[in-house]
């Protein structure tokens, strides 16, 4: 549907690639200055490997269509899906910068959040199969807005993985969408992991910060990944707000996002 598409200038004011000094009262605390050519200098050294990554998943099929063993297709698809989406996602950050100076710039068009949450679950499914995690997601039906679909899986798939990294070995993880007041949409991500304390509340959205959880899941995260969830909530119109569960232990993130202009 090219004809229905919309790009939203992002509201984050600096010209793509331009630094600047930290002002006092910098929200997010750090400096902006950056290299830039810093996001094409990372695309050129992921498509690489990725690349590599494609041709090794592909054999394996190959391999595996000799003699297939039904559970190796299996892997072996899902493999296959994981190295398309970030295929996906590095020439989507590379297309949106340079076409509109940003890589979460928000090009709108209809997008059904229950599907998004279902591909964001399905994705992290070989972290919760590790960590004998359960991810459940309600059953809605779908919950269309006018939104960025590869930037907003983007901002689930972190939440999701978040709750998944952090959730009780064995525990749940809760995903619920519900429409709100002004015909937006709020999507809860729900885990019974340590929760967060009240000076990781205060910090939880700005970029490099890791908090009091440790995942024994993965190797130390990079503390990005809620930062871009904020950035691209606010791309949005939306915003992204953490609390702890009051019923029982774990957090509980909420990304907020308007209906969008049609
Ligand atoms: N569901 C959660 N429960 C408890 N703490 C969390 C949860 N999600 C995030 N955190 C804390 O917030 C910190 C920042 O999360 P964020 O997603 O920004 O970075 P990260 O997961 O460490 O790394 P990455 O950049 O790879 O996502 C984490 O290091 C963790 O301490
Ligand atoms: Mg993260």
């Amino acid at each position: 549907m090219q004809a229905d598409i919309q790009i939203q200038t992002p509201r984050r004011g600096a010209r793509p690639g331009a630094s600047r000094r930290p002002r006092p009262g910098d929200s997010d605390g750090v400096t902006h200055a950056h290299h830039p050519g810093a996001l094409a200098i990372v695309a050129h050294d992921l498509k690489g490997p990725l690349a590599n990554l494609s041709l090794l998943v592909d054999a394996i099929g190959i391999e595996n269509a000799k003699a297939p063993r039904p559970r190796l297709t299996e892997l072996t698809a899902r493999a296959d899906a994981l190295v398309d989406r970030l295929q996906g996602v590095l020439m989507g950050l590379l297309d949106r910068t340079r076409l509109h100076g940003d890589p979460l710039a928000v090009v709108a068009q209809d997008v059904d959040l229950a599907q998004l949450i279902a591909r964001a679950v399905a994705g992290n499914a070989p972290l919760a199969a590790e960590r004998r995690v359960r991810v459940v997601a309600d059953d809605t039906g779908p919950l269309w807005i006018r939104g960025d679909a590869e930037t907003l899986l983007q901002a689930l798939d972190n939440l999701v993985n978040n709750a998944v990294k952090h959730a009780a070995p064995g525990g749940i993880v809760a995903c619920e969408a519900t429409r709100i007041d002004d015909g937006g949409v709020a999507v809860l991500v729900r885990d019974d992991g340590p929760g967060l304390s009240d000076g990781d509340l205060a910090r939880a959205f700005r970029p490099f910060t890791r908090l009091s959880a440790v995942s024994d899941a993965t190797a130390p995260g990079s503390g990005l990944g809620l930062w871009i969830v904020r950035l691209i909530a606010e791309n949005h119109g939306g915003r992204i707000d953490a609390a702890n569960n009051a019923d029982r232990r774990g957090a509980t993130f909420t990304l907020r996002l308007p209906r969008g202009r049609s």
